[in-house]
Order: C-alpha cells, then structure tokens, then sequence
C-alpha cells in the first residue's frame, strides 16, 4: 500500500525530471516514526538521484535539494514539500493515509507488505534451505538451536515471498562417531533406556565410551573396527547405525514441532558416500585432484595455482572427508530439487568451510554456485537450565516453558487459558526467538534467561502480550470491519503514528530478504508493539461512541493482522490469550 503513495510522488517526480517511475519508486522511503516531533510521511534522499543517473553529480546537492522542492507541487496525495539536508520530505493527505492503509487491511491482511511492488526486484525462483543439522548422538548446541530459528525464519521469509521452498535437515550421520557409538553401544547400550529416552542415552553412551578411548587403546580399536564394517555395508553393523538414525529422527521430528519447526527432508552425510567417491574419480580424471608429499588429495583454490590456498578432499588411506560428502550432496541436491538458490545455515566457524565449498564447485565448472550462500551466525555464551548445562534441545525448551509457567504463575495471568501448559512454551519459544534475533547474527551474545523471559521491554513476551490484549479486545468488540468507517476519527497522533509505521513494513520486509537478517522485522515489530501498547491505552473503545469506537477497532485489527503476520515469519505462533 505504501506504494500507492510512493507511485503518486514518483510520478510527480518523473514529470519534472524525466526518470521513469519505476526507478523512483524505491527511492522513495517510508519515515520512521519519531516521538519528538511531527514525522513526515516519505522521504528522498537526493543523492539516490545522483546515484542513478537521474541528476548530475557535479552540481551542488542542496542547490539541486531546493531546486527540486520548489518545483513540485502539493495535489490531492501530497499535502506539503519540504526540503531538509539533502533530503526532500513529503506529507501526505491523513485522510487519504488512514483509508487507503485500512482498506487494504481489511481486504487482504495476507498479503499487506509482501505483495508490494518494491518487492518485485527481488528474484522469485526455488530456494533451498539447509538448516538445524545436528549431529547424531552429540550434544544439540545452542549453535543447532541458533541455525534452528534461523533458518526456519529464512524459509518463512522467503515463502511469504513467493519463493517455492525446500527444508532440509543435513545430519551429522556418518563418520568415525559411529564407530565409537556402535561399539560402545554393544557394550554399554540397552535398548529399553534407547526406547525410554533415545537422544539421552546415545550421548550418555557416546561421552562414556569417548571418555574410555582416550586411555583404552582397545576401544580405539574396537571403534574403527565397527566403522570399518559399517563403510563395507556389512548388514548387523548397519542395521545398528539404522536404528540410531531413525530414532534419532522421530525424536527431533517432536521437538522440532514443539518449536513449530517442520523440514521436507531428513538428508545427511551418510547419503552421499558413493556420490562422494564419484566426485573424486571426476576430479582425478580432470586433473583437478593433486596428491600431496604426504598423501592427501587437494584442490587447488590459489589464483596462481601455486597451492597457496587448497582444501583437502581425500585423507591419505583414502577415505573422504565432511567437505568431500558437501561437494556431493549440493551435487546431489541440483540435480534432484533443481533449486535457484541455495542457503546454509551454520555458526560462523564453519565460514571457510563454505567458501572453500563453493570455490571447489566453480573449479568444477558450476555456474550455480553464486547463487550458493552460507549465513554464518555468532555464538551463545552461558546458556544453561537449572540441571545444569544444556546437552539437548529439549531441555531448552523444558526450561523456557517451565520459567514462562512460573512467570504467568505470579502475574496471575493465566487463569482462563485452556492449556496453560502449551501457551507457556510458545511464549518461551517466542522469548528465545527474539532475543536471538535482536542483534545482527554473525555477533555473539551471551544468554541471560531473566533479561529473555521479561514482560516488559523489547522482548517476545512482550511482543506476543500485545498481540494477546489486541485479540482480546477485538474478541470483545468485534474487529470494526463490518461497519461505517470514517476515517476522520483516526487523525490523532497516535492512530497516525500507527499508520505512519505500518508504510514501512514492506521496506523493511526488503531489507531482510536482501541480507537474511531478522533484526529489522524484529525492531519493526517491537516499535509496533510499543505504538499499540500507548494507543491501547490512550484510545479507549469502550465507552466511546459507536462511530468512534468502530473506527479505533478498525485500527486495532489492522494492527494486529500485521503483528501476527511478521511474528510468523519469524517463526513465532503467536497466542489468542496469556
Ligand atoms: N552437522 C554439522 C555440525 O553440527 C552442520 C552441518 C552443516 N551443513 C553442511 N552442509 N555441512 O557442525
């Protein structure tokens, strides 16, 4: 909708200075809501124009700033033209801002924002997403739990978009661990604690039986002995690894629906060992594979091909390694889901990694490989739950729903609540969600359940508290849709505030999409929650009369629509009461 403003002054625009509209569409942007003083609605910045090629760059700025404003005109859309320091701010018709906003709220909340035009750049196609990725038997750290959310929120993003999507989960399931769980397994395991608690007892398992190699050569040998076998197929020994795997699975498959997290599939590393050695008998063959003094198998990444940078891709007994099976599976995955676009997400260690990945698939002649991305994140310090360190997911999220619990205890607020239980972890979840999002993802954060869990502030309890006062509000009162609208009764500061910041949904819904960061969303979201928590308060429904109030509950539900909206995308389920 914001553009239907940004269209009528670009038009203007283009009049006077002869660039095509669509140019000076995106130029055109929504101005943050400020609280000091009166915000005008659009803003230029004039030296976009010098960038495009619209005004020359050798005259002075403000010069061409002061020029321009005189020569535009106020109409029907544009109340006023202000210039400022090389920018020009435009205020728009309120009444027409009030209507034109709600109608289109009213009519399609869905596709408010993401339908807009300045989205249109953006290119459509198939995106595959790989994220989560945990290892089996390991420890799920909080960095699984940060490619979790975040590639869940990639996925929503890029889905709103009109993106066809692929959810992939790559485990980590193969590799010399197994020879240690396995023969670990058949000494230590027991199948009942496997079908009480898998994920549990396979780390149990695993941390014992690695505790016992460092000092037992014959676990050591015991280990790669069951790898051994496990490499030649051999059908007890992976029959075994199978029962891990799957396992395994089911588990996370309940915890990844707790966390409202879904994956079209469970792909790993042990799927691509055949398709592994192919690559390197294609490799060898093209001469791309050098042999070491000492054995290993590399390729040459240098530009003067003088092995100044190169990554190994056969160890020297022959066996592959975890940038061998990623060169395989992304081989693997063009060729069966034939995406556009590729995205991993993983902590920001594995950043070489990635680079080096796709440098090898351009060597390999693999054009797709730009449209390869890696989005690396920082880490989390000192998370931790009252038992102490946190080794598995579920205990996360155990934690946060038992906090949130306690928290909704005290606050008496969850009286009414048909499972108290449920609303508590999707507050929590949304917590963890926003407090990991704040900040740009490549920086560290340290992890404080306190600061995460508070009501007020800029925090998901927040966000979904809101959102749960507005429902129930329009519960009450119906949501004004359906009746007489006068928009005149929305022209105090705090409705236009409102509808001042909902224009810059899609600008900031554009940001995240270019650079895969949900921090604008997240404050975008936090900043409507703060301007509907005063409005809330200042604008009263009840006791209002009727004309008032039904345009007040038009407001409350666009806003709402829209909070819901991007809570989604980021992969929060917002709640109907707390
Ligand atoms: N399982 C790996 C780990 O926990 C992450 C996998 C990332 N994805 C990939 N294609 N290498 O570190």
């Amino acid at each position: 909708m914001a553009c239907f403003f940004r269209r009528s002054v670009a038009a203007q625009l283009s009049r006077i200075c002869g660039a095509p509209e669509d140019v000076l569409v995106p130029l055109l942007s929504a101005v943050p809501v400020s609280k000091k003083q009166s915000t005008p609605d659009l803003r230029l910045a004039v030296n976009s124009l010098v960038k495009n090629g619209v005004l020359s760059p050798d005259a002075d700025l403000q010069t061409q700033t002061e020029r321009l404003t005189k020569q535009l005109r106020v109409d029907a859309v544009v109340e006023e033209v202000i210039s400022g320091r090389g920018v020009i701010n435009f205020r728009i018709n309120k009444r027409l801002l009030v209507e034109k906003v709600l109608e289109q709220l009213r009519a399609e909340p869905q596709s408010f924002g993401v339908q807009s035009e300045l989205l249109r750049r953006l290119r459509r196609g198939r995106t595959l997403v790989e994220f989560s990725s945990p290892n089996i038997a390991k420890k799920f750290h909080a960095g699984h739990l940060r490619s979790t959310i975040i590639g869940n929120f990639i996925a929503n993003l890029k889905e709103v978009l009109g993106n066809e999507v692929i959810r992939v989960n790559y485990l980590g399931d193969w590799g010399m661990q197994f020879g240690l769980l396995g023969a670990g397994f058949q000494r230590l395991g027991s199948q009942e604690k496997l079908r009480e608690n898998a994920l549990q007892h396979l780390f149990e398992v695993y941390v014992q039986v690695n505790r016992e190699a460092e000092h037992d050569e014959s676990v050591r040998l015991a280990a790669a002995e069951f790898f051994r076998r496990l490499e030649q197929h051999d059908e007890q020994t992976l029959s075994l690894w199978k029962q891990f795997r799957d396992i395994t699975v089911e588990e996370y498959k309940k915890i990844y629906e707790r966390l409202g997290v879904r994956f079209d599939h469970y792909s790993g590393e042990s799927f691509h060992q055949s398709r592994a050695q192919e690559v390197l008998k294609e490799l060898r063959t093209r001469r791309l594979l050098k042999t070491t003094e000492k054995g290993k198998g590399v390729v040459d990444l240098s530009a003067a091909s003088d092995l100044s940078s190169y990554a190994t891709l056969v160890r020297s007994d022959g066996t592959s390694l975890y940038i061998t099976r990623d060169v395989a599976a992304a081989l693997d995955r063009k060729e069966r889901f034939h995406f556009d676009e590729m995205i991993y997400v993983t902590d920001k260690s594995q950043s070489v990694h990635f680079q080096q990945l796709f440098q090898i698939l351009r060597v390999m002649g693999h054009h797709w490989a730009e449209r390869c991305v890696h989005v690396p994140f920082g880490l989390v310090l000192g998370m931790s739950s009252r038992l102490g360190e946190v080794v598995l997911l579920e205990d996360v999220l155990n934690e946060a729903r038992y906090r949130m619990q306690h928290n909704m205890q005290e606050a008496k607020t969850s009286k009414e609540l048909t499972d108290p239980e449920l609303t508590a972890e999707q507050i929590g979840v949304s917590a963890l969600i926003i407090q990991d999002f704040k900040g740009k993802l490549i920086s560290d954060y340290k992890f404080d359940w306190q600061k995460v869990l508070q009501a007020q502030g800029d925090t998901g309890v927040f966000l979904q508290y809101t959102h749960a006062r507005l429902r129930s509000l329009l519960r009450m009162h119906g949501s004004g849709n359906h009746t007489h609208f006068n928009p005149s009764h929305l022209q105090d500061s705090r409705s236009i505030s409102i509808l001042q910041h909902l224009l810059r949904y899609d600008e900031v819904l554009l940001q995240s999409a270019l650079d895969l960061q949900p921090r604008h969303l997240v404050n975008f979201l936090i900043t409507l929650s703060h301007l509907a928590a005063s409005a809330h308060r200042e604008l009263p429904v009840k006791g209002s009369p009727a004309e008032l109030a039904q345009a007040r509950l038009r407001l409350f539900s666009a806003t709402c629509s829209v909070l819901a909206n991007g809570m989604k995308i980021l992969g929060i389920t917002p709640v109907d009461k707390m």
